[in-house]
């Protein structure tokens, strides 16, 4: 059974599996090095690889996402390697910084930062409707898509809604000077859907059964939700548009109505 507290918070279940791993590493060579003096015992990196073993052992039996696995196996065997580096702790600040700004809450909303590729928004293009209206972006990211559409349509209003700080920046850079492009350092979830002809989202399984409640509830009648990949579950889409590209994208298109 899978814990949903953990589910809900991966970086929890991720500092559960490394601390257990580092715990059990611990009692493992403590015991060792009681009954014998083996040398291997003082070699960081064997030590480490143990760790990232047993972290990864633990966190399979969390039932960690997969691809969790391979991070708990390098990530302390990666952390000896780099301090034999030498390099000022300052950079890592700096990374861990930047890293923050980008990807924000990530851990929290589950959504990281992709955008959307061209021939994608060209078909996004084709499901605006004739006349002017207004266009929302939940997680505008570096605003790329906006502009590409708002150049296209400038009789249409766009919407971008983005959290991450610096993310949020480039996009409001991006779309500086297009009178028809509000960017707003928002949490999406706050922002209402209503008196938007077309929602766009790409995000990530996660949010959408959440993201269908506030669709439903909120949308305006006839309104367009438009998923890029990741489709409502249980909730047979209107319409589904395959685009030609590499990656096989699938557009998922809802018309939300108020449940019962
Ligand atoms: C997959 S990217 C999509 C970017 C853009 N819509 C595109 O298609 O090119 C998702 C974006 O949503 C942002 N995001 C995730 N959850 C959010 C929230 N609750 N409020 C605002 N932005 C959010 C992320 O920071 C990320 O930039």
């Amino acid at each position: 059974m899978r814990n949903s507290s953990l589910e809900h918070s991966p970086l929890k279940g991720a500092l559960l599996a490394q601390l257990g791993g580092a715990a059990a590493t611990f009692l493992f060579v403590a015991g060792l090095s009681r009954l014998s003096s083996a040398d291997f015992l003082r070699i960081p990196l064997l030590i480490a690889l143990l760790q990232g073993g047993l972290a990864a052992m633990i966190a399979l039996k969390l039932k960690a996402p997969r691809w969790w696995i391979p991070i708990h196996l390098v990530f302390m065997p990666l952390v000896v390697l780099v301090h034999g580096l030498d390099i000022a702790p300052g950079w890592f600040l700096a990374a861990f910084v930047l890293l923050l700004l980008v990807f924000w809450r990530t851990d929290a909303s589950r959504v990281p930062l992709y955008l959307t590729n061209r021939a994608t928004a060209d078909a996004l293009l084709e499901l605006l409707p004739a006349v002017p209206c207004h266009i929302l972006d939940l997680g505008c990211g570096d605003g790329g898509l906006l502009r590409r559409l708002a150049l296209a349509r400038p009789d249409c209003l766009f919407t971008g809604i983005e959290h991450a700080p610096l993310t949020w920046l480039v996009a409001r850079l991006r779309c500086a000077g297009l009178p028809n492009v509000t960017i707003l350092r928002r949490d999406f979830w706050t922002v209402s859907f209503g008196g938007h002809a077309v929602v766009y989202a790409f995000l990530s399984p996660a949010p959408m059964p959440r993201l269908w409640v506030k669709a439903q509830r909120e949308m305006s009648p006839g309104a367009l939700l438009v998923s890029n990949s990741f489709a409502v579950p249980e909730q047979p889409a209107d319409a589904t548009i395959e685009v030609a590209d590499r990656r096989n994208t699938r557009l998922f298109l809802y018309h939300p109505v108020p449940d019962g």
